[in-house]
């Protein structure tokens, strides 16, 4: 057994980011800017976007936080991603999910000028993915087939079994491994929450890819032997034994699961690390207008 070691695999992406900056920089050219709207103080949130932050600062991008109360107006925030769309010295901005009740996420996702849509969440994006064209790949997805190409593990004609069918992960998850190409070419099935025997499904898998959030969902009973398991799973867990007061728990039971794969990622230190490394490249690629021109 392997484990698919995400950290790692993060700070070798985030290094080849920072050499390019640095050659783009001896140049005299556009170092790349990315922004960050955070709406609220949920913690997860604040985690993640601080992350992202001292990671722009670590590879030599530039960055900007923008952040509101959890009380501000759509408006304000629909304002304020006019703004940014204009702003020539940003190339790339997201807006943390999820936003408070009151505000429409589809209607602010959609109001994010794709060309600087980052994350990938924009119809635009979202459409051209599913049609083969250049676009931004959402930030799991994308750092999954990192995950499966720097391994070089096969997926031509394998089984795929995605469990979870979210827009972030397992919708375009399904899609990707589907495709021509490599990391691809799977013959790919999508369960979600009416699938009928989930584990009928995942014993089948050659490579099960589940972004649930139900830790410890896939037992060691739904693994064929040398399977390759990814675990998107990112569950807070009280621990009173921890400083934070919780853990980490991904989908997989791992400790019963893992003698039996070939490959699997473990929680935290598997998925979670890669997707910063794939907001980097977007915003990268968004710099040099890789994708729209
Ligand atoms: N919330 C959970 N994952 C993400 C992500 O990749 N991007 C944004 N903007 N919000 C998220």
């Amino acid at each position: 057994m392997t484990l698919l070691d995400g950290k790692k695999t993060s700070e070798a992406i985030q290094n080849e980011i920072a050499a390019e900056v640095a050659a783009i920089k001896a140049k005299g050219g556009k170092i790349p800017h990315l922004a960050a709207v955070l709406v609220g103080n949920d913690g997860g949130s604040v985690t993640y976007v601080t992350n992202k932050v001292a990671t722009c600062e670590r590879i030599g991008f530039g960055s900007s936080l923008i952040r509101y109360e959890d009380t501000v107006t759509e408006e304000e925030l629909l304002n304020k991603i006019k703004e940014l769309n204009e702003d020539e010295e940003v190339d790339g901005f997201i807006v943390q999910l999820p936003l408070p009740k009151h505000i429409d996420t589809e209607k602010v996702i959609e109001a994010i000028d794709p060309k600087k849509d980052v994350d990938g969440f924009h119809p635009t994006n979202v459409g051209r993915m599913v049609a083969g064209l250049p676009a931004y790949l959402p930030a799991t997805p994308a750092g999954i087939l990192q995950l499966l190409q720097r391994y070089e593990i096969d997926t031509k004609g394998k089984h795929c079994v995605v469990v979870g069918r979210s827009n972030i992960v397992g919708t375009p998850m399904s899609i990707l491994m589907a495709k021509g190409g490599y990391p691809g070419n799977a013959t790919v099935t999508l369960c979600h929450r009416n699938t009928v025997d989930l584990a009928y499904h995942t014993r089948q898998a050659d490579i099960i890819i589940v972004a649930v959030g139900q830790p410890g969902l896939i037992t060691a009973d739904m693994v064929k032997e040398g399977a390759v398991v990814i675990d998107v799973g990112t569950t807070r867990v009280p621990d009173a034994s921890r400083k934070s007061g919780f853990r980490l728990r991904g989908d997989v039971d791992f400790d019963n699961v893992a003698e039996k794969c070939s490959y699997i990622t473990p929680v935290p230190g598997g998925v979670g690390p890669l997707t910063i490394a794939m907001l980097m490249t977007n915003t990268l690629r968004a710099s040099k207008k890789e994708v729209y021109g």
